[in-house]
């Protein structure tokens, strides 16, 4: 696919081959041009090794690598076919026709591909990327709270196991939740609602929809969780003038202290339509470095959480996944019915 990459419109192939130290010119120079403000000259020819072998790969496997917003600038730039949030990702995992998927993002996300596409084979390419809020419940504690709570529906984050999924009545990402809590609330005629497992999401999302009382879980994003009120004020008043975007997994405080708060496309997009000279975004390293790829005459201030999980998945890691195909995500069908049933509820909510 370098080909299709290669004349991807967001991208203009240098017309200058980029040379490493030794004045040696350095292969695959129009992807390197994408990754040069993050990747030296002399990281580059392992990377550009990896990538061109991993084109092989999909060709012949007829594989395509959906890449979340967080992942590393020389996955993200170079052999993910389709980028974008948690929201897009899901739609975009429907379209696919390919016979293999793999996930350069966490192990919920290549579930909820594998839902999408119980046909095809869904590989991740290390399995222990998880993620906290994944981790923070589980299918029972579903079922306990729709005990305590009877007839209240639940909505949960796509952050969740399958078996999660398999409990709840709708899924919802960071980009969808005020309008997915909406829109179940006008459905169902209720003005109380489950949404689970992210503590933080859910307060956030609950001063947008004051009419419904969100009842919340104690899950945390452990990226998100550790930002804090001061860090704005310091970075304000470190770095004058800068625009603050959080993502609503931070705390509400955090959000309360931002000029601004939404999903990681949603982060994105204000950049691209605002156009901020200084800008930060509370959120994973990753996010900043592949946004600026796009704007180049933009400040980006770069305090930032890593998320260990995200970090997981690298580039030998994916074309040793393709080699192999070893890391197949399974569900079991009953419980891959339900879980596909919450999803796709999700994504019928335009
Ligand atoms: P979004 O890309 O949907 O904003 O999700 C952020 C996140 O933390 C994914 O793990
Ligand atoms: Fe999970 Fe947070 Fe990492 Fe996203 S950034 S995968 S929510 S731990």
């Amino acid at each position: 696919m370098l080909d299709a990459i290669a004349t991807r419109e967001d991208t203009a192939p240098s017309d200058r081959p980029r040379r490493d130290g030794a004045g040696e010119a350095l292969p695959l120079p129009h992807l390197y041009a994408r990754v040069a403000r993050h990747v030296t000259p002399a990281e580059w020819p392992l990377h550009a090794r990896e990538v061109a072998a991993i084109e092989r790969l999909k060709r012949e496997r007829n594989a395509v690598i959906l890449g979340h917003n967080y992942q590393a600038p020389e996955i993200f730039n170079t052999v993910a076919d389709i980028v974008g949030d948690s929201l897009a990702l899901a739609r975009e995992a429907v379209k696919v026709e390919a016979d293999v998927i793999v996930m350069a993002g966490v192990h919920f996300m290549a579930e909820t591909a594998k839902l999408l596409n119980p046909s095809k084979t869904v590989l991740m390419p290390d399995m222990a990327a998880g993620c906290s809020l994944a981790d923070s419940i589980t299918g029972a504690d579903i079922r306990l709270m729709r005990q305590r709570y009877p007839g209240v529906p639940v909505v949960t984050y796509v952050n969740t196991s399958a078996e999660v999924k398999a409990e709840s009545d709708y899924c919802c990402t960071s980009g969808n939740a005020a309008k997915v809590v909406r829109h179940v609330a006008r459905e169902w005629g209720v003005d109380r609602i489950l949404m689970l497992p992210d503590e933080y999401l859910a307060r956030n999302v609950q001063k947008q929809v004051p009419e419904i009382e969100l009842i919340a879980w104690k899950g945390h994003c452990e990226v998100h969780e550790r930002f804090t009120p001061q860090d704005i004020s310091d970075l304000r008043e470190n770095h004058p003038g800068v625009v603050v975007l959080a993502h609503p997994e931070c705390p509400p405080e955090v959000v309360a202290a931002a000029d601004y708060a939404g999903s990681t496309a949603d982060m994105a997009d204000y950049v691209g339509r605002e156009k901020p000279g200084r800008v930060v975004l509370i959120t994973e390293c990753s996010m900043a470095d592949n946004v600026a790829v796009h704007h180049p005459d933009i400040e980006f201030v770069r305090p930032c959480n890593l998320c260990p999980h995200m970090r997981r998945i690298t580039l030998p890691g994916i074309r040793r996944a393709l080699e192999t195909m070893e890391g197949a995500v399974e569900i079991d069908p009953a419980l891959a019915e339900r879980a596909r049933a919450a999803v796709e509820r999700m994504i019928a909510i335009r």
